[in-house]
């Protein structure tokens, strides 16, 4: 059974390619990497329609996202007057006015010098928090999950992991990092699918309930501080005396939940998938646990659950691998294609847990590259490295629940993922 979802997209030169174009949502990987063999820099779709330059190769990539004349929000560019597709995708999801500016003024839409600000202050608290501290908190939760998990079967014997192993542990994790009361976790895993599920009804319901609890909380802990990254966000204060504001620290609030919730919980339902899929690799994992990081950095590279970053735009007219962008110009920079890229990779197919040396940083762009890298990056290895290793030695014969059907593969702009991942925990 291979990982990727059969089909492949009729993606090459000739053709522009968009992101909605079902070969390329149903195989992501084959779609982008033709791109990358064949037109490494080519202008196709953004979600929404809007002209964009697709970049595939691993050192475009990377180079694009170190260059300050690239920026994050299109208002930065100078002159410019263009469609913005954030705004044009909140028309599309009917998301009200007054709360646009929560979505917009998030981190990742900010740019120098509101960026290294913002950074800072959240480096600060995230430093405070000390995210390998959490580690033992991590190593609880998954076990409770997992001595849980046979009460979960389904009549036919098979546990859907991401419902009942992956979400659970990444919502618990991040919720008691920033400080959400474990009551409140319900409410979070809905606004989240509530998100991603881009349904306008759903998304007009949840917004402004999320936005006024986030208020409220904001509220409480001021009246008591408390040891939790919000507490340590409201004590934060950078050189020049500056604060996060009120609605800064909402958006703080929902980046960080939203960013760091689903994507560690389909790096585990992914990571498993694989491991499951390659029983060599997983025996050598089995035999010395000890390669947990090593296997964290291969299955991000190989299945991570973010397919593309951020639109960047380009501030003067420029050369990205010998093909002219004009100012304006969005680039949509993909992650999935750069991380197979075979002049940076030998055998880049192939999932190889022994292909990052002991002790080596990654090297992949699953977590981005440059002043946006993911601020949770450390926190996501540690939730990979505890799911996989908890998981494996609570449950020695592990399967999939049906290794000769398809995996419920979601399809999806953007992000990799499943839709389920059912297994069987003991023969
Ligand atoms: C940024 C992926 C987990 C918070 C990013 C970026 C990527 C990414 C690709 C850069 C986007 C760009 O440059 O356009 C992932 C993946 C994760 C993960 C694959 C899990 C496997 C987390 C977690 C948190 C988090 C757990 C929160 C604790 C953030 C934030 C940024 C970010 C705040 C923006 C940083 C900035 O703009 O300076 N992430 N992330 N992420 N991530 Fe993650």
């Amino acid at each position: 059974m291979s990982l990727t979802a059969p089909g492949a997209a009729e993606t090459g030169p000739g053709t522009c390619p968009h992101m909605m174009d079902p070969p390329l949502l149903a195989d992501p990987f084959g779609g982008y990497g033709r791109l990358r063999e064949q037109a490494p820099v080519v202008r196709g779709r953004f979600v929404d329609g809007t002209p964009v330059w697709f970049v595939t190769r691993y050192e475009d990539v990377r180079r694009v996202l170190r260059d300050p004349r690239f920026v994050n929000t299109p208002s930065h560019v100078p002159g410019q007057q263009g469609a913005d597709p954030r705004t044009s995708m909140m028309d599309l999801l009917n998301v009200p006015h007054q709360l646009r500016v929560y979505l917009l003024g998030s981190i990742l839409d900010s740019d120098p010098p509101d960026h290294p600000r913002l950074r800072r202050l959240v480096t600060r608290a995230f430093a405070a928090r000390r995210i390998l501290d959490l580690r033992p908190d991590i190593e609880r939760i998954a076990e409770e999950l997992l001595a849980g998990l046979p009460e979960r079967a389904e009549p036919d014997g098979a546990v859907d992991l991401l419902e009942h192993f992956a979400y659970p542990l990444s919502i618990r994790v991040i919720c008691e990092l920033v400080g959400i009361p474990a009551a409140d976790l319900d409410s979070w895993r809905e606004w989240g699918g509530d998100l991603v599920s881009m349904r306008p009804e759903r998304l007009e319901q949840s917004f402004p309930v999320m936005i006024r609890y986030c208020h409220e909380l904001i509220g409480e802990r001021r009246a008591a501080l408390r040891e939790d990254l919000l507490s340590a966000l409201i004590r934060a204060q950078d050189d020049d005396g500056s604060r996060l504001s009120d609605t800064e620290m909402v958006t703080m609030i929902l980046t960080l939940v939203l960013a760091g919730h689903e994507t560690s919980a389909h790096l585990i339902g992914n990571g498993t998938a694989a491991l499951l899929t390659h029983p060599e690799q997983l025996a050598l994992l089995r035999k010395d646990p000890a390669l947990l990081p090593r296997t964290v950095h291969e299955l991000m590279r190989w299945c991570g659950s973010v397919q593309v970053a951020r639109l960047r735009y380009a501030t003067e007219d420029l050369e990205l691998a010998g093909v002219p962008v004009a100012r304006g110009d969005a680039v949509q920079l993909v992650l999935v294609s750069a991380n197979f890229d075979p002049r940076h990779y030998a055998e880049p197919d192939r999932l190889d847990i022994l292909r990052h040396q002991e002790g080596q940083a990654e090297n992949h762009v699953g977590f981005g590259h440059g002043i946006h890298y993911c601020l949770g990056a450390t926190l996501a290895r540690q939730e990979g490295e505890v799911a996989f290793g908890t998981l494996l030695e609570h449950y020695p014969e592990l399967a999939l629940a049906d290794p000769e059907g398809e995996l419920d593969r979601a399809r999806l702009p953007g992000s990799w993922r499943l839709n389920s991942l059912r297994l069987r925990l003991t023969p």
